[in-house]
Order: structure tokens, then C-alpha cells, then sequence
């Protein structure tokens, strides 16, 4: 090869490389909420709700267990992917990573927090408001190491995901007295839906601009709740009607805050649908289990209890839809990932 076409050779993969990076549709993917996405924020906080060992992580890549409540990704690095930017969104917490890495993607969410203080307290881990406080933390960052100008746009560019709620309901209102004393359960949904509003509002006011929020899960259909609901093992349909409602009236609010907020697009991603469809038909995936999962005895165990002690946990996670009693193996995240790219977040591309 001459020096002359070496050097065009080279041009054309500079050029490639660009066009490349220009694919990505939006420059960060920003997410807050809880074990659904939570990248690892917990290894770094006093709490007994961790996931950084294995069995955990064993289809990650390396096998790594990286916090992550699952064998493998989560629907938000699924996503992020799908949008051109990385594969892994990192914890925000985690020392390994520093803003360089975060400027194209973080991670905010703790396992085992709610809308609720209430809820985050339970388990010791990081409120939502805290969340929120990490956040502008990482605008001073961003700022600092990219010039506020640039920052900014990345910020109003950026998709934000959140993903939150389920903890409310199955850690706190249908465990503890406090709030179902106080609230009926369509009151605790309203409490909890003036917070997830407020949310929105604050973020939207620190610059956000493309938003997706996800509703509640078919969370009575968990494996916890089967084995706690025996000797039925059904899915508990009480706890699906609360999730029901709730997203109903998610809907709602998102249409009301798209009139009112200037320049905001806000979406509910609603994933109640896909999972049930999955849990109610699972050879058109190719799932065989359903009702149990694949850590453990696949009845009640997760973090801790889902642990390399136990010889129980299934070889292929990839047939079950539940990897743990709580969580959804990396199989199911990427359906859901994958539902939600062709819906709701096909608005961004
Ligand atoms: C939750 O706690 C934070 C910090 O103490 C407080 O600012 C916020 O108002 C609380 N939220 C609710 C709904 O009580
Ligand atoms: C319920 O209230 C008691 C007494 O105020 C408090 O100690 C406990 O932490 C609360 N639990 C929850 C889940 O809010």
C-alpha cells in the first residue's frame, strides 16, 4: 500500500469513526428509580440490599457481578445502547468511573428505594430526593469538565429514564401499618404520583427535556409474592389491580404535563403489558419457567439469599423470566428494552 492511499484508508476510518459517534440519537442516558435499574449505586452505602457477588452478574460481561439485580443487563443499558450510546450505563457512586464516563451516561438509582422516603428507609438505601440531589451534583461536574455551554446542551439532549414504585407497594404500604393506616390504596397511589410529578418538574426545571417514566409492573405476579400468596401460587390479582390503577393515572398526569411544560416530551413507558404477556405466554419467548425464578429454590431468595452457597440456582437463566424472587433475568430486561424502543421511546429516535 502506498503512503498515499494509507493515508486515505485512514480518512476513511476517521470519517467512519465520526459518523459513528453522530449515530448516537441522543448524548446521554440519564436514570433514576430503583433495583429495576439500579448499575451498582448500592455497593457504595450501608445497606443489606446488595447484589455485587455472584451467582449474580453471571452473563454480565466477564461474569462480573456488578451490583445489578440480575444475571445479566437491565433494560436501561439495553436502551442506552439501542440510542447509539454505550452498553453500560455506569453507577454514579461506583470510584471506578469518573465524569468522563458519566457524560455520556449515569446511573442515580438505588435498589429498595421508592417515591415514599418512607420506603427508602426501610432498607437503609437512597431516597429519591437524594437521587435528585446526585444529580445536580453531576450538572456542577459536567459543567466544570466540559464548559457550561456544552454541558447544557447535553443536558437538554439527554433521554432520562426513571423507573420506580414497586418498592412503595411490596416494602412498605402492604407490609407496614404507617401508610396503609393513614392512606387507602388510591390515596397512597395519589401521594406517591404527586411525588413522581414534582420529580418531573424538578428535573424539567434543571433542564431536562425528554423524559421517560415507567409505570408499575404486574408486581403480584413476582415470585416473592406467589410463594407469600400459596398455597394458590397465582399471581395475586389484588396487587395487579394497584398496578393497574396506578399506571392508569400515570397516563393521565404525563398528558396533563406535556400541556403545561414548555418544550418537554414526556413519556410513560408503560411495561405492564409486556411482562404479563410474557408471564401468561411464555413459550412465545422461549421461557419455560414463570412462577419461580432461577436463583436459589427460585421461591423467596434474593441478594443475600441469592448467593454461590446455594446449589439450587439454574443452570440457563435464559428460560426463566424471573431471575431472582424480586428481579427479572437479563432475558426479560431486554424484551422489555426492546418493547419500549418500538413504543414509547420511538419518539426520541
Ligand atoms: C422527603 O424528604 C426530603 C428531605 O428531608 C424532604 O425535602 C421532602 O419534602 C420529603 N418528601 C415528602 C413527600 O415528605
Ligand atoms: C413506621 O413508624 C414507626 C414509628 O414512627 C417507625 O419507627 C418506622 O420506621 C416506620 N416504618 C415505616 C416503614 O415507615
Amino acid at each position: 500500500m502506498t503512503l498515499k492511499s494509507f493515508q486515505w484508508l485512514l480518512l476513511l476510518v476517521q470519517i467512519l469513526l465520526v459518523v459513528g459517534k453522530i449515530r448516537a440519537k441522543v448524548p446521554a442516558v440519564i436514570v433514576f428509580g430503583d433495583s429495576t435499574v439500579d448499575a451498582g449505586n448500592n455497593n457504595q452505602i450501608s445497606t443489606i440490599l446488595k447484589s455485587n457477588f455472584r451467582p449474580y452478574g453471571k452473563d454480565f460481561f466477564g461474569g462480573v457481578p456488578t451490583g445489578r439485580f440480575s444475571n445479566g443487563r437491565l433494560p436501561t443499558d439495553f436502551i442506552s445502547e439501542s440510542f447509539g450510546c454505550k452498553p453500560t450505563i455506569p453507577a454514579y457512586l461506583d470510584p471506578q468511573y469518573s465524569i468522563k464516563d458519566f457524560a455520556t451516561g449515569v446511573c442515580f438509582a438505588s435498589a429498595g428505594t421508592g417515591y415514599d422516603n418512607a420506603t427508602s428507609d426501610v432498607l437503609s438505601v437512597i431516597p429519591l430526593w437524594k437521587e435528585l440531589e446526585y444529580y445536580k451534583d453531576y450538572q456542577g461536574k459536567l459543567s466544570n469538565y466540559l464548559g457550561d455551554a456544552q454541558a447544557k446542551v447535553i443536558l437538554s439532549e439527554a433521554l432520562y429514564l426513571i423507573s420506580i414504585g414497586t418498592n412503595d407497594f411490596l416494602e412498605n404500604y402492604f407490609v407496614f401499618p404507617n401508610r396503609s393506616s393513614v392512606f387507602t390504596v388510591g390515596e397512597y397511589e395519589d401521594f406517591l404520583l404527586g411525588i413522581a410529578v414534582k420529580f418531573m418538574k424538578d428535573i424539567y426545571g434543571l433542564g431536562a427535556r425528554k423524559i421517560s417514566i415507567t409505570g408499575l409492573p404486574p408486581m403480584g405476579c413476582v415470585p416473592l409474592v406467589r410463594t407469600i400468596s400459596r398455597p394458590s401460587a397465582n399471581c395475586l390479582e389484588k396487587y395487579n389491580d394497584v398496578a393497574k390503577d396506578f399506571n392508569k393515572k400515570l397516563d393521565n398526569l404525563i398528558v396533563k404535563m406535556n400541556k403545561e411544560l414548555n418544550g418537554v416530551k414526556v413519556v410513560t413507558a408503560n411495561t405492564y403489558g409486556i411482562v404479563l404477556d410474557m408471564i401468561q405466554n411464555p413459550l412465545k419467548y422461549g421461557f419455560e419457567k414463570v412462577s419461580t425464578a432461577c436463583c436459589a429454590t427460585g421461591l423467596i431468595e434474593m441478594s443475600y439469599l441469592c448467593n454461590q452457597l446455594n446449589p439450587l440456582t439454574c443452570k440457563d437463566a435464559s428460560k426463566y423470566v424471573f431471575w431472582d424472587s424480586f428481579h427479572p433475568t437479563e432475558k426479560t430486561n431486554f424484551i422489555i428494552a426492546d418493547y419500549v424502543m418500538k413504543t414509547s421511546l420511538a419518539q426520541f429516535l
